[in-house]
């Protein structure tokens, strides 16, 4: 199957970066925003990365926005980054069919939903799959491409290749709660909060131990506060009730930090100050 034209669904943190990759390679892309305020807001973040100007306008000049659904109509593959919410994401799936064509591909970039309950939603339970991106998205190489249940082998591939057109690398990971990098990721850093907890060492020592000591571009407690104690947390109880096993469990720490609202870097405490 021929990819021209994509769409993102969503133009915050991540449909914002989903775009701009889109975009910057040559794909006619066009993201969808609740309304005009947002989508200048999340379109301003597309071109204020550091980008030769040569590369910028041709970033913008594959990009639309839109905040209607019938613009997406052309649509080979469509990319959802909207907000963490199954019912959500169910009405613009909905919405979304009324106007593509029976071929158009349909991912999510879900963190923590599961991917087969999120295609069952749809008319395209075999056309549709997971694209799992990092934050920020124009940086991170990685993808992980989740397959459901019900995605068929072609869905599959196609999605896996246009991974590789966007210049990502791509690993191929089940519909399992944190797909491969938070399953191990999560028991990692909820650890490194059980040893705080018990004064295994300052969080300067903990930190600097994983980061000399294992080679990590930063501590646990440094990466904490970047991805957001409210994120981890609530990722932890969903892996945690789906396996059922202690080391998904959050810590009693995490839980009082999300409630004192001390999120990490982005409300300007976490375990450190900012
Ligand atoms: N933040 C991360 O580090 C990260 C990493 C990987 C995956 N994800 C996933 O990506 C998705 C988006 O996360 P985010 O961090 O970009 O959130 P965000 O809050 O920054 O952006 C979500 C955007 O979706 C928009 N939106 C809500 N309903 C919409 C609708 N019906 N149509 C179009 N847009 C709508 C909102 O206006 C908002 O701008 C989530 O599923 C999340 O789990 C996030």
């Amino acid at each position: 199957m021929q990819i021209k034209t994509v769409g993102v669904l969503g133009c915050g943190l991540m449909g914002s970066g989903i775009a701009q990759v889109c975009a910057a390679v040559g794909y006619k892309t066009i993201v969808r925003e609740v309304d005009d305020v947002t989508l200048n807001k999340g379109l301003g973040r597309v071109t204020k990365g550091k980008v030769t100007p040569e590369a910028r306008d041709k970033t913008v000049g594959n990009l639309s926005g839109t905040t209607t659904f019938e613009a997406m109509n052309d649509c080979d593959v469509v990319v959802e980054a909207i907000i963490e919410n199954l019912d959500e994401k169910r009405g613009v799936y909905a919405a979304l069919e009324k106007v593509v064509s029976d071929h158009t591909i349909l991912l999510s970039n879900t963190s923590s939903l599961c991917v087969t309950e999120l295609a069952a939603a749809t008319k395209r339970p075999d056309r549709f799959g997971g694209l799992h991106f990092f934050n920020p998205v124009p940086i991170m190489k990685l993808v992980e491409v989740v397959r459901a249940l019900t995605t068929s082998d072609e869905t599959y591939q196609t999605v896996f290749t246009f991974a590789q057109s966007l210049g990502k690398e791509p690993i191929t990971a089940p519909d399992r709660p944190g797909f491969i990098v938070n399953r191990l990721l999560v028991p990692y850093l909820l650890d490194a909060v059980r040893c705080y907890e018990i004064c295994l060492g300052t969080l300067e020592d903990l930190d600097k131990g994983m980061k000399l000591g294992c080679g990590y571009p930063m501590g646990p407690f440094t990466l904490l506060d970047f991805v957001g104690l409210d994120t981890t947390y609530y990722i932890a109880n969903i892996m945690f009730e789906e396996f059922r096993e202690p080391v998904y469990a959050p810590p009693p720490l995490l839980k009082r930090m999300v409630v004192a609202g001390r999120l990490g870097r982005k409300s300007g405490q976490g375990f450190y100050k900012y």
